[in-house]
């Protein structure tokens, strides 16, 4: 099935702006960023590089997709975001999911995101699997994450994603929050990831590999300081590379 790329012109620009001040709003009434930061990622985080499919094209609005287990939850985002959709028909829902994990992630006292449009929506739904299983371990990470053409790197400083939110029993079995203000945008996933077992805090198999693993641990990220200490590491350097590196797996080219 064809897609077809938004016009990005002056007139799309100003509906992005109308758009970004209307989920600013929403964001900020119902205390939903984390969630609409993890639909952004599952939207962008099926994409295949080899074959160039998946990635951000709004596919997961469809059933077939945001019903897959991975995909749990995530419905609730879709139909929030379905209003500013219909106010700005002009801007496509692979746009809008990205524009809204942007502002998720600003609006929680992270970095402000250049934000590039452009993305063309597609009705063709990759097949279940392609996101991570967070009961698996290092080597599952590393096929995922290399097969978006991301690095060891940015799967430690994605990973700091978990700064907001939380996981649900009901709907990925797990249950809790990462870190003690889920609604806060720093760096204290890291923080509480090198402290070990903390009471109360959520530690998914897939995050404890990340100071399990010799070369993740040793990965160097702003958002992470060292995996070794502490003290360097600091909330406005915690989520620039993070914001950049969502940005790399965003690319508006994918289809
Ligand atoms: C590294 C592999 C990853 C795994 C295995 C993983 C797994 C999970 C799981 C199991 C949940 C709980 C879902 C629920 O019960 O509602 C979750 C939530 C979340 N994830 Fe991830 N995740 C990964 C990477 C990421 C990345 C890269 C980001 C963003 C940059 C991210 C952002 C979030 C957010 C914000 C939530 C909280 C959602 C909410 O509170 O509703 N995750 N993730």
């Amino acid at each position: 099935m064809s897609s077809v790329a938004p016009v990005v012109n002056a007139e799309y620009m100003a509906e992005i702006d109308k758009a970004r001040r209307d989920l600013r709003a929403l964001i900020a009434s119902k205390s939903c960023a984390p969630i609409m930061l993890r639909l952004a990622w599952h939207d962008a985080g099926t994409y295949d590089k080899k074959t160039n499919t998946g990635g951000p094209n709004g596919s997961i609005r469809f059933p077939e997709e945001h019903s897959h287990a991975a995909n749990a939850g995530l419905k609730v985002a879709i139909d929030l975001l379905e209003p500013i959709k219909q106010k700005h028909p002009k801007i496509t829902y692979a746009d809008l999911y990205q524009l809204a994990g942007v502002v998720a992630v600003e609006v929680t006292g992270g970095p402000t995101i250049d934000f590039v449009p452009g993305r063309r929506d597609s009705s063709v739904c990759p097949e279940e699997g392609r996101l991570p299983d967070a009961k698996q371990g290092a080597a599952h990470l590393r096929d995922v994450f290399y097969r978006m053409g991301l690095s060891d790197k940015d799967i430690v400083a994605l990973s700091g994603g978990h700064t907001l939110g939380k996981a649900r029993p009901d709907r990925s079995g797990f249950d809790g929050a990462w870190t003690k203000d889920p609604l806060k945008f720093d760096n204290s996933y890291f923080v509480e990831l090198l402290k070990g077992e903390t009471d109360g805090l959520l530690k998914l198999p897939t995050d404890k590999v990340l100071v399990e693993d010799p070369v993740f641990r040793r990965t160097r990220t702003p958002s992470s300081g060292t995996m070794r200490s502490r003290t360097k590491s600091s909330p406005s350097s915690a989520s620039s590379l993070l914001a950049l590196l969502l940005w790399r797996t965003n690319r508006p080219e994918a289809t």
